[in-house]
Order: structure tokens, then C-alpha cells, then sequence
């Protein structure tokens, strides 16, 4: 794309290749395609190349991992039903107000366990975080403000204020620990909050989307419900809720970065 001097790639094979290579194309000169953006300090997973990558990453997930959330299975399944419940008695409902948004914000931001200031912003600063992700246009700046308001929040916020058992203070465990270098632990704060509800509101709404819109594919999975785990990473594969990230090439020059944009079709990625 000649307006933005990148590449773009978006088949599932070239994305893997171009994440995988970072002894050629990195992503800690930021993954954004906003030049102001990507010269601000960064210590995020995203924002890393190689050991450091590795070793963010390997706390990061923990609480993610399958085995870690086994252990939660069973609130999150409580919470879906009553969602349900609660939809069903009504007339209508709106499928990303009312269902999309629900769980992500129930169940994230509460494991994440932050403060309920926090929490109530959680939304704004993820929007955000996608949004200043592409070139500086109107949009990017208009969510310029809920940027700054999630970094000043991540650099502020109290450690006693954060839950306990939440991944937000294990984040700050792992510093104290030695598993990832203390002053990281607040950058990783963002690994959690950026990230975590555009992506499964888009993902949910975009498979309600798909459900409404192809009734026959919608009957296979209520006379299957073994089907649900699939339809799930097909609507993902279909809309990827993730519209880019962008890496750079390590031999140009930091001032007129050549870069690459890559659409990934795959959730797992995460
Ligand atoms: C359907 C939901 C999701 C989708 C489609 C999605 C998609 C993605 C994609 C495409 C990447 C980039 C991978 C790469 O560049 O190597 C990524 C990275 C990441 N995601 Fe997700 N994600 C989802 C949910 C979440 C949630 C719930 C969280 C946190 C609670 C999260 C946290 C992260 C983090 C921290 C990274 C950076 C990891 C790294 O660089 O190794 N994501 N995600």
C-alpha cells in the first residue's frame, strides 16, 4: 500500500512466516502504523522481539492457560446462564449492548481485578487501544485522550487497591519474583486491559451476525451443540476482530520505518 509505505499480508501461512521471523521483522519498534505512537516507550508483551518476548509472555499467560481456567470454569458458566435467562424473558434485546459486551466485562475485568474505576473504563481504553492502532487519522486522535487516561492509569494505580487474587497483581508478583524485571509490571497492566474486550465483543457479535445471516448453518448448531466450538472459530476466522498489526523490518531506518501489515485470521494467535 503505497499511501502508507507498507505491505500487507493476510493469508494465514505469510502472517505466520512474517511473526515468526523476528530476526528480520520486529515488533519493539511498536505494531502501530502511527509513527508518534510507536516512539513511545513500551513495555508490553506485544511491543517485544525474541527472549524478552518469551519471557513477558510466559507470565502473561499463566492465568490463561486451559488448566488455570478450569478453575473459573464454572462461575463463568453461571454467569452465562443467567445472561441467558435473563435475555430469553425479554421481547428483544441488542446483540452487542446486551449479549456481545456482557460476559466480556463480567468476566475479564473482574479476573483482571482491577478497581471498579477501572473496570468502568475498561471499555473506553480498549476501544482505544484498537483504534490508534492504524495511520493518525481522525479517528486514531479522537482516542487520543482515552490512551493517555489508561496510561496514567496504569502508572498510578495502587498495588493494595488491585484484587489479590486477580492477574493484575500477579503481574506485580511475577516483578517482585524476578520472572519479568519489576519496573515491567506496569507496561504488562495494558497486556490485560488493551486487549482483551474489543477483541471478544467483536468475536461474539460477529458470530451472532453470522448465526442470523446463514439460518441453515444456525439449525446444524442448535440440532448439535458439539458444533459450538467450531462455528466459534469459524466466526473468528470469517471476521478476524483484529483488523491489523504491523511489524517492522530491522534494516530500516528508524525515522522512515518500512512496515508490514498483517491481518490475522487466526484467534489462537493469542
Ligand atoms: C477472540 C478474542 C481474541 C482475539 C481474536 C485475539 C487476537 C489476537 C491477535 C491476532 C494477537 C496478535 C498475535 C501476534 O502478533 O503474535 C493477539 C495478541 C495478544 N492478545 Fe489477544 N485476542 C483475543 C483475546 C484476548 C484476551 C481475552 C486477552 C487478555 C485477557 C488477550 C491478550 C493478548 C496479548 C497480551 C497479546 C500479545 C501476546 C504476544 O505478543 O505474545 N487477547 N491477540
Amino acid at each position: 500500500m503505497t499511501q502508507h509505505d507498507v505491505w500487507a499480508l493476510g493469508r494465514h501461512a505469510d502472517v505466520r512466516a512474517a511473526l515468526r521471523a523476528d530476526d528480520v521483522l520486529v515488533s519493539g519498534r511498536g505494531v502501530s502504523l502511527n509513527a508518534s505512537l510507536n516512539d513511545q516507550p513500551s513495555r508490553t508483551t506485544l511491543m517485544s522481539d525474541g527472549d524478552l518476548h518469551l519471557k513477558r509472555r510466559k507470565v502473561l499467560m499463566k492465568p490463561m492457560m486451559p488448566s488455570a481456567l478450569k478453575e473459573v470454569r464454572s462461575q463463568i458458566d453461571r454467569l452465562a446462564d443467567d445472561l441467558v435467562s435473563d435475555l430469553l424473558s425479554r421481547a428483544s434485546f441488542d446483540g452487542i449492548a446486551d449479549f456481545a459486551r456482557h460476559l466480556p466485562v463480567a468476566v475479564i475485568s473482574h479476573l483482571v481485578g482491577l478497581p471498579e474505576g477501572g473496570r468502568e473504563r475498561m471499555l473506553d481504553w480498549a476501544a482505544a487501544t484498537f483504534n490508534v492502532l492504524g495511520p493518525n487519522n481522525a479517528r486514531a486522535l479522537a482516542s487520543g485522550p482515552a490512551m493517555g487516561d489508561m496510561i496514567q492509569y496504569v502508572l498510578s494505580v495502587g498495588r493494595s487497591e488491585l484484587e489479590p487474587d486477580g492477574w493484575a497483581a500477579r503481574i506485580f508478583e511475577a516483578g517482585d519474583g524476578g520472572a519479568i524485571d519489576a519496573e515491567d509490571a506496569r507496561g504488562l497492566l495494558i497486556d490485560y486491559i488493551g486487549p482483551s474486550l474489543d477483541t471478544t465483543i467483536l468475536g461474539t457479535g460477529h458470530l451472532l451476525h453470522l448465526l442470523g445471516s446463514h439460518p441453515a448453518e444456525y439449525a446444524r448448531v442448535l440440532a448439535d451443540p458439539k458444533l459450538i466450538p467450531a462455528a466459534v472459530n469459524e466466526a473468528l476466522r470469517v471476521g478476524s476482530p483484529v483488523r491489523g498489526l504491523y511489524v517492522a523490518s530491522r534494516a530500516s531506518r528508524r525515522s522512515r520505518t518500512r512496515r508490514m501489515t498483517c491481518r490475522s485470521h487466526r484467534a489462537s494467535a493469542s
